[in-house]
């Protein structure tokens, strides 16, 4: 079997990664042997390989957070999840792999018959966009929640997650080339970025009140974004794709009573409850299983290709995620 390693972190994210050979384990008591069928490469794994992510793992380290695989053999004791079963990889299990152990009872069984590379992704930004929709406003039918990064994963998943809520949504992008396909996965109004964006957002939404921001970007665009909320809205930050530092106006913080709030899904996971956490992933599997949740690919690689898989998730101006998906 292949993984992928490291056991440096650098400002280049595919210079010290590598696929290696090992010995392919055999399930002990109680674990299950899994042939990885696709992981995704996020941004968080990127900033994990440059040391720039909140938490770290000790190294040398194996690439990877999230993932699905299915069931190819048993240790002593088992007997479900059954052979051939596909499942969700534990997370943060380094699933950049093509097998790994785990333990038979914790595995959460998902639909043989789905797409495994939209399964792959489900377990980081399909609950980062249902929560940040859900958690910090409640929001009415009919009600707007403006964004940045629209076309990212997380963007298409709010846009679809705010649609089946009856929320319409205002999409900011960066460049012209995103629209249509943000257009597309159903965002109402789709807006590049840039001057006197309070004004064209309030001509497209014939002025609404916008109670809810959404940024991943930071630098300038988190105050772009707040100049769009009305009084007493609420920005929530939970990227950098910019590198910057958000600035948020004392006109906002002052004049509008803007709330700046943070999100971070690791916080979720370590203080949510299991029924919590049910209600969440009951929800996204569902949806996702049905084809009605579901983000754009842009390319896929084998695990031997690691290094031009990170590059190329890495790189911007993409159609879509990079996904690890090992060749038999
Ligand atoms: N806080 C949390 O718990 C949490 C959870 C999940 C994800 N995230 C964060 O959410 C963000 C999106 O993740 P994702 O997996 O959905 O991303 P993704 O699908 O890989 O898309 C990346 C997005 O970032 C944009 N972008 C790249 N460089 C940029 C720059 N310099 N300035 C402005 N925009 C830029 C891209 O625009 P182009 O297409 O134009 O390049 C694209 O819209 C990331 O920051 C990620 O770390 C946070």
């Amino acid at each position: 079997m292949k993984i992928v390693q490291y056991a440096q972190r650098g400002p280049n994210p595919s210079e010290f990664i590598g696929a290696v050979d090992v010995a392919t384990p055999t399930p002990g008591e109680g674990q299950v042997l899994l042939q990885v069928l696709a992981a995704p490469i996020n941004p968080s794994d990127v900033l994990t390989l440059t040391g720039q992510y909140g938490m770290l793992p000790p190294l040398p380290a194996v690439g990877g957070n999230e993932g699905v695989g299915k069931v190819v053999a048993h240790g002593p004791g088992v007997t479900a999840p059954p052979i051939g079963q596909t499942v969700l990889l534990p997370v943060g299990s380094g699933t950049w792999v093509t097998h790994m152990l785990a333990d038979a009872k914790k595995l959460m069984p998902l639909p043989n018959e789905a797409d495994p590379l939209q399964l792959a992704m489900m377990t980081v930004n399909p609950p980062t966009a249902l929560l940040m929709l859900t958690e910090f406003v409640t929001l009415q039918a009919g009600e707007w929640v403006i964004q940045n990064a629209a076309n990212s994963g997380v963007g298409e998943y709010l846009v679809q997650l705010a649609k089946i809520r009856g929320l319409k949504t205002v999409n900011i992008v960066r460049r012209e080339s995103a629209i249509d396909a943000v257009k597309s996965a159903g965002g109402d109004v789709v807006l590049v970025d840039g001057p006197g964006l309070a004004k064209r957002v309030a001509e497209a939404t014939g002025d609404a009140k916008i109670r809810l921001a959404i940024d991943a970007v930071g630098g300038e665009a988190t105050n772009r974004l707040s100049s769009c909320l009305t009084e007493g809205g609420t920005l929530v930050n939970y990227g950098m794709m910019s590198g910057q530092d958000s600035v948020v106006s004392p006109r906002s913080f002052v004049f509008k009573n803007v709330t700046l709030r943070g999100f971070w899904l690791a916080f979720w996971f370590r203080n949510a409850t299991p029924q919590q956490q049910m209600a969440v992933f009951g929800e996204i599997g569902k949806l996702i299983a049905t084809g009605k949740l579901k983000t754009r690919v842009h390319a896929t690689y084998d695990v031997a290709d690691i290094k031009q898989a990170v590059a190329a998730a890495a790189a911007g101006e993409r159609d879509g995620k990079i996904l690890v998906v090992p060749k038999d």
